[in-house]
């Protein structure tokens, strides 16, 4: 079956990538948000999409979530993938990898220690290339986060999306992208691991026409005030696992448990990428609570994947 949409244009991403966020224009993101809304009301009508299209994913990390997902989004577009794991430069340049799988691939999706890699192998290779999580980013599961948002409250803007804990990838990719579609965003954060400055800069520059409002803290309870949906991460990322002992003693302050739930707004909701440590960052009790999206979130990283495959390799 041709691809439903008549409009070619509307499917256009203009940087050919997805390394971070900012790759996709406001106009972009909210097409991409739109078609993944559709495709998971009527996923048959886009079975054979992508037929015979083919994808390298590459991990230099554990995943469940991230490998699942898009491994599935493009079995059920039509196409299929080959999954690497390791160091992607561990026996060749990225160069020479980005140029061997071009010739054999439509796209190369990316989980990499260092955002240069990523970087590296969208420079060379002549396909599309879509970061599965970096150091600095992770837009596939800010994505899902903010469809999960809208689906259920059905807008984004006038909302305020609360990220506490460490000032990560998470939290780059969610204020990158929440803050554009006008949701306020609040981070607390320990002294000592606060967001990335430039990041906050690109944040407020990239959301200046929506008006979105950013506080930056160190005050849990005040980033949660007020605000309809509650965000946290692990406090140790991977890769930063030789720090979790250290970083459990600092972050102890901003465990999301139902105290700090309570601060929100009633209808507030709970979020989380996952995996979660449960009693770490959050408790087994706010992760289980009627308040918790974090599987919603979870099933919508597939439906946001198709509509990101869709729009850069069909
Ligand atoms: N949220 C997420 O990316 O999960 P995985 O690490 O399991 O892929
Ligand atoms: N911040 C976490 C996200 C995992 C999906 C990490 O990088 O390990």
């Amino acid at each position: 079956m041709a691809a439903p949409n008549p409009n070619p244009d509307f499917w256009n991403i203009a940087a050919g990538n997805l390394t971070r966020d900012q790759d996709l224009t406001f106009e972009e993101l909210v097409a991409l948000l739109d078609l993944a809304a559709e495709m998971k009301k009527n996923p048959a009508q886009f079975a054979r999409a992508l037929s015979g299209r083919y994808l390298a994913l590459l991990f230099e990390k554990p995943s469940l979530r991230t490998r699942m997902t898009f491994e599935l989004a493009i079995k059920q577009l039509g196409g299929d993938a080959i999954v690497s794991t390791g160091l992607i430069a561990e026996r060749e340049p990225i160069k020479d990898v980005a140029r061997n799988l071009e010739r054999w691939t439509n796209g190369i999706v990316a989980r990499t220690f260092m955002q240069r890699t990523v970087d590296e192998l969208a420079k060379w290779a002549n396909v599309p290339v879509i970061n599965a999580l970096s150091d600095l980013y992770h837009p596939c599961q800010a994505l899902a986060d903010v469809l999960t948002i809208k689906e259920h409250f059905g807008k984004w803007r006038g909302l305020k999306l609360a990220f506490v804990g460490d000032g990560n990838n998470m939290a780059n990719s969610l204020m990158l992208t929440g803050m554009r579609l006008g949701m306020d965003f609040a981070i607390a954060t320990p002294p000592g691991y606060e967001a990335n400055p430039d990041m906050v800069r690109a944040a407020r520059e990239l959301s200046a026409a929506m008006g979105s409002k950013i506080d930056v803290t160190t005050d849990a309870a005040a980033a949660v005030s007020g605000a309809h949906a509650v965000y946290t991460d692990v406090w140790a990322s991977m890769g930063q696992e030789h720090e979790a002992i250290e970083r459990r003693a600092r972050f102890h302050a901003y465990q999301v448990n139902e105290t700090l739930m309570a601060k929100a707004r009633p209808e507030a909701v709970f979020m989380h990428c996952l995996p979660a440590k449960r009693n770490q960052e959050t408790t087994d009790v706010v992760m289980e609570s009627h308040q918790s999206v974090v599987f919603d979130q979870a099933e919508n990283r597939l439906h946001a994947q198709k509509a990101l495959l869709l729009m850069l390799l069909a």
